[in-house]
């Protein structure tokens, strides 16, 4: 999973959007009192919490110790942790596992299935929204271009994981998971502050294609980036950041 020293107060201010959408994933769980849920890759919690008013107890775990804390700030009630989903091991298991923007931080997939099986109770399920193929292709793109044109490895350093859906529920199938639902679709997203919108977006998600350069050159990077991403992307009043989803349904075999 990608270390990002992730900006929780941004991400809560401007990036709502993100548990915004989430809801319709929950939908898809229909949680029901009783059940025991992990929240993987729970950020700061507002989906944890939406989770927990179903009546189901609920685990929220990150990565980010700075998203965990925020949760934990925000939710004192809910129980939060920080763990990596690549070697969490949970020592009960899970009637569901949910997870929602948080599988394409995740670059050795293997892993973090594998993880997931271990974690569910047999006929437990996965329910999960990520980025699929081609997600934000037009963002990555005009990063991409930029950090090569200037001398960095833009593909060593993407931190993303896009799989198609064939790969993804390949990969499910492998680890002993039957597929129920799966669907890739297209999702244009608005971005909040007008023309301020993708350099908000770049801060709070975009770092690891930074990391290590100093803030002049970093600054200068980005704004060449978001020049080149413009004409696709900007509509004159607002950034329309191109998302592409995949959302799954597995029970565990
Ligand atoms: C996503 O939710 O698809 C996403 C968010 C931030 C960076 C990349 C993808």
């Amino acid at each position: 999973m990608a270390t990002n020293r992730w900006n929780a107060t941004l991400y809560d201010d401007k990036m709502s959007f993100v548990s915004g959408y989430g809801r319709g994933v929950i939908e898809l769980l229909q949680p029901k009192p009783g059940e025991q849920i992990l929240d993987l890759g729970c950020g700061t919690g507002d989906l944890t919490e939406q989770i927990a008013r179903s009546g189901a107890a609920v685990t929220g775990v990150d990565l980010s110790e700075s998203m965990i804390a925020k949760a934990k700030e925000k939710f004192p009630d809910l129980d939060f942790s920080v763990g990596d989903a690549e070697t969490f091991r949970s020592a009960c298991q899970f009637d569901a596992i949910f997870s929602n923007a948080a599988l394409h931080w995740m670059k050795r997939p293997e892993l973090v299935v594998q993880s997931i099986a271990l974690a569910l109770k047999p006929g437990g399920r996965l329910v999960a929204e990520f980025g699929g193929k081609g997600n934000v292709q037009a963002i990555v793109e005009g990063i991409s271009a930029v950090l090569n044109e200037n001398g960095f490895d833009a593909n060593e350093r993407n931190p993303w994981y896009f799989p198609s859906l064939g790969e993804y529920t390949s990969l499910l199938e492998r680890a002993g998971f039957r597929v129920v639902y799966a669907i890739h679709f297209d999702r244009p997203t608005p971005l909040a502050d007008g023309e301020a919108g993708l350099a908000q977006w770049f801060a709070t998600f975009c770092e690891p294609f930074f990391a290590g350069m100093s803030q002049e050159v970093k600054e200068a990077l980005a704004e060449k980036a978001i020049a080149r991403i413009k004409p696709s992307l900007y509509s004159g009043s607002e950034w329309i950041a191109d998302y592409k989803r995949l959302r799954v349904v597995a029970v565990k075999q």
